[in-house]
C-alpha cells in the first residue's frame, strides 16, 4: 500500500502492537524508518488474558489510532499461520487458536501474527545492533519470560523458544534468569548476571553465536549487569529498547516493497 502526499510513492505506515504480560503497546511504525509516527499506546493486559479479552483490547487499540491498515502483533507463544502453539506465560486457551483471524474479525484490518522475540529481532537486525550483522545472531528478549530470536546471515529461524531450555539441575532457564525472577527473589546485579552468565553460556556452547543481543527493559541497565558477564560471544543491549517488538510487529505486517 502506498501513499503518494508529495509526489514520491511511500508506504503508508502499519500498526505494530506487541502483546506483553504486563501491557500491550502499540504505535504506527514508518517500515521505511522503524520510527514511531505516533505516540505509543500502552493499555494495562487484561486478566484473565483470554484470546478473547486481548482481541478487544487489540481493537480498542486500533480504534484509538482510528486504524484502518495493515496490523502486526507480537504475541509470546510459538506462532504457526497465524495459529498460537504454545503458551508459556499466557492463559492456556491460547493454544491452537487462530490468532490471526480472531484478530482480524475484532480489528477489521489485515492482521499478521508472529512471536514476540521474532519481532523484537526483526527490528534489532534491520534498524538496531543487529543492523548489517551477519553470521548467527541471536537476540533475547528479558522480561516475565525469556523470549529468543535466532538469525542466520539475516534471516530468521522463528520459534526458537530457547528461553525453555533446562540448564544443569534442571532448572528452567526462564525461570531461573528472566527479570522476573529477579524481582521476585530480589537478587542483586551481580546474582543474576550470574545466572544470566550461566543461561547465555548455554547458547554460546550450543549455537556459537557471533553476537548475543540482549533486549526487554532491564536491558537499559546493561552497564549494571554487563560485567557478570564472560562468553565467547560479543553481547550488547538491543538499541531500540522497548519499542523493539512493536517496530518488528509492523515489519513483519508491512506489504512488500
Ligand atoms: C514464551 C515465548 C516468548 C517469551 C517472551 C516465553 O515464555 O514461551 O514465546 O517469546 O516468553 O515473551
Amino acid at each position: 500500500m502506498t501513499e503518494t502526499g508529495t509526489g514520491t510513492a511511500f508506504p503508508a505506515p502499519v500498526l505494530g502492537i506487541d502483546v506483553g504480560g504486563s501491557a500491550l503497546k502499540g504505535a504506527p511504525v514508518d517500515t521505511r524508518t522503524g520510527t514511531l509516527t505516533a505516540a505509543r499506546l500502552l493499555v494495562p493486559t487484561p486478566r484473565p488474558a483470554t484470546p478473547a479479552a486481548i482481541a478487544a483490547t487489540v481493537a480498542g487499540m486500533a480504534r484509538h489510532f482510528a486504524w484502518q491498515g495493515p496490523l502486526g502483533c507480537g504475541i509470546p507463544a510459538v506462532v504457526r499461520d497465524g495459529r498460537a502453539g504454545t503458551a508459556a506465560n499466557i492463559d492456556h486457551s491460547w493454544i491452537g487458536t487462530d490468532v490471526g483471524a480472531l484478530f482480524g474479525a475484532a480489528t477489521g484490518c489485515p492482521v499478521t501474527v508472529l512471536n514476540d522475540a521474532d519481532a523484537a529481532g526483526l527490528a534489532e537486525m534491520r534498524f538496531g545492533a543487529g543492523k548489517g550483522q551477519r553470521g548467527t545472531v541471536i537476540l533475547v528478549t528479558i522480561g516475565t519470560g525469556l523470549g529468543t530470536a535466532l538469525f542466520h546471515d539475516g534471516v530468521l529461524v522463528p520459534n526458537t523458544e530457547l528461553g525453555h531450555l533446562r540448564l544443569p539441575g534442571d532448572l528452567v532457564a526462564e525461570h531461573f534468569a528472566s527479570a522476573a525472577a529477579k524481582r521476585r527473589e530480589q537478587l542483586d546485579w551481580p546474582a543474576w548476571a550470574g545466572r544470566l552468565n550461566l543461561y547465555l553460556g548455554q547458547l554460546d556452547a550450543f549455537f556459537s553465536p557471533d553476537l548475543i543481543i540482549l533486549g526487554g527493559a532491564i536491558s537499559g541497565d546493561f552497564a549494571a549487569f554487563s560485567p557478570g558477564l564472560s562468553l565467547r560471544a560479543a553481547v550488547c543491549p538491543a538499541l531500540l529498547g522497548n519499542d523493539a517488538g512493536i517496530v518488528g510487529a509492523a515489519l513483519a505486517a508491512a506489504p512488500p516493497p
